[in-house]
Order: C-alpha cells, then structure tokens, then sequence
C-alpha cells in the first residue's frame, strides 16, 4: 500500500509561497509518488484546491475544525460541512500544540472526531506523550488515555492516528526506531481490538527528514509520516517524498 506523506504548515505560509510552492508539487509525476496531503493554513485552502492542484492528485487535510457540528452563532469557527465544501479531504485533530497551547481536551477532542466522520472527512488524530511520561515510564497509559474516548463515538469510520511525541515535536531530537515501534504497535493492538472494522492507518511525526524517513517507513505496521518543519521548503519535501 502506497505510504501516506501528510504536511502540516502549522501557521506557515504566505500567498506567494503557496503559489510557488504547490504549482511545483502539482507538476511533479504522480506515478510511483506517496501520498501526499498538504494542511494548509484554512485560508488558503480554496485558493489551493481549486487553482493549483486542480488536476493533482495531492489532497488537502484542515489542521483543526470546530467542536460544534452545526452552523450556527461560534464567532470564528469552521465547521465539518465547511470544510467538504472547500474540498479538504482530512483534518488533523488534537495536535499536541492545540493540545498545550490552546487548551484542548479529550471531551472537545472526540467532539471533533466525531464531526470529521459525520462530514465525511477522515481524521487524523495525533497523541503522544510529554517528555516527562516518557522519562517517568508511563507513556503508554498517557497514550491509552488519549485513545479511550474514541470508545463513546457511535459510527466509527476509517480514521488515521498520528504518534508524535511531544518531546520530538520541532526539536531535531527524533525517537529511536524501537520507541517508535513499541508506540505504534501498542496503538495498532488497541485500535485492531475496538474498530478492527474499519481502516486504520498510523503515521509517525517529530522531527521527520529526508535522512531518517527510509528507516521509520520501513518499521512495522507505519503507514507514513506526519511532517512539520521539513516540509516547508519544497526540496526538503520533495526529497522526503523521493526516499518512499
Ligand atoms: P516537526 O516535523 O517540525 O518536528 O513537526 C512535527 C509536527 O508537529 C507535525 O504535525
């Protein structure tokens, strides 16, 4: 199966750099290529869809949608439905900067997952643990925790989740191969247990790169890579996306 590449912006970008960067992507051959999911920044989604990747196979993810499923008086909020709209195809939840920074709980967290299935978008909800459950030897029941409450959603559709220690997150200090594949496994048996019913995909983030992304894709049970900072000049990304 073809590994799945997803690009996450963060707050990055201006017009001029959208508009290089993604009518070089979208002239790149599809064949033999990963796929490729770009989050972008929501305000340049529109422009991106229907402008430059037109004819491309490279698909657009949301870095966040809003909790409340309906339109409706939440000043400043995107909905699910929105999102379809504009032709996004994934939306990334519960990012551990959202998480930290702004304040986001299990409870908002599932209310988003749900709304991503109910609009037919596919989520890709990150976990990973701090750099003290790491030290202090709990992170797989910090991670558990972080999984239980996909338990409360009723229709559970195909679903992507993001392993990204927070530790490894912007700061070059990628995890070993082995920690990577103890997480992924241990989230593989717990998703396989509950939703073996629909497909599960799981991806790896922190401080991916051109030299280390042979080695991750290559672990067991990795269906592809969540990237941050490397994937914010095309030749960077690009070369990640040769190394598949
Ligand atoms: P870096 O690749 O910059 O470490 O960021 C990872 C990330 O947060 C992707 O969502």
């Amino acid at each position: 199966m073809k590994k799945l590449i997803v690009a996450n912006w963060k707050m990055n970008g201006e017009l001029s750099k959208i508009n290089a960067d993604l009518s070089y992507y979208a002239k790149l051959p599809e064949t033999n290529k990963p796929n490729v999911v770009l989050a972008l920044p929501y305000l340049y989604i529109v422009w991106a869809k229907q402008r430059l990747l037109m004819n491309s196979q490279i698909k657009i993810a949301a870095q966040d949608l809003s909790h409340y499923r309906n339109c409706g008086a939440y000043t400043g909020k995107i909905n699910g439905s929105m999102l379809k709209d504009a032709g996004v195809d994934y939306v990334i939840i519960g990012h551990s900067e959202r998480r930290t920074l702004m304040g986001e709980n299990g409870a908002i967290l599932i209310h988003k997952v749900r709304n991503a299935f109910e609009s037919g978008l596919i989520p890709i909800l990150c976990v990973g643990e701090p750099l003290s459950a790491r030290d202090d030897g709990s992170y797989l029941q910090f991670i558990e925790l972080q999984l239980s409450g996909l338990e409360d959603i009723e229709s559970f559709k195909d679903i992507i989740i993001a392993y990204e220690p927070c530790w490894a997150i912007g700061t070059g200090k990628i995890a070993s191969l082995v920690e990577i594949q103890e997480v992924i496994d241990f989230i593989n048996r717990y998703m396989q247990k509950r939703f073996a019913y629909v497909k599960i995909t799981l991806l790896y983030g922190g401080s991916v790169n051109s030299q280390n992304v042979g080695d991750i894709l290559a672990l067991e049970n990795i269906g592809g890579v969540l990237v941050g900072g490397a994937s914010l000049k095309v030749t960077d990304f690009t070369a990640i996306c040769e190394k598949i």
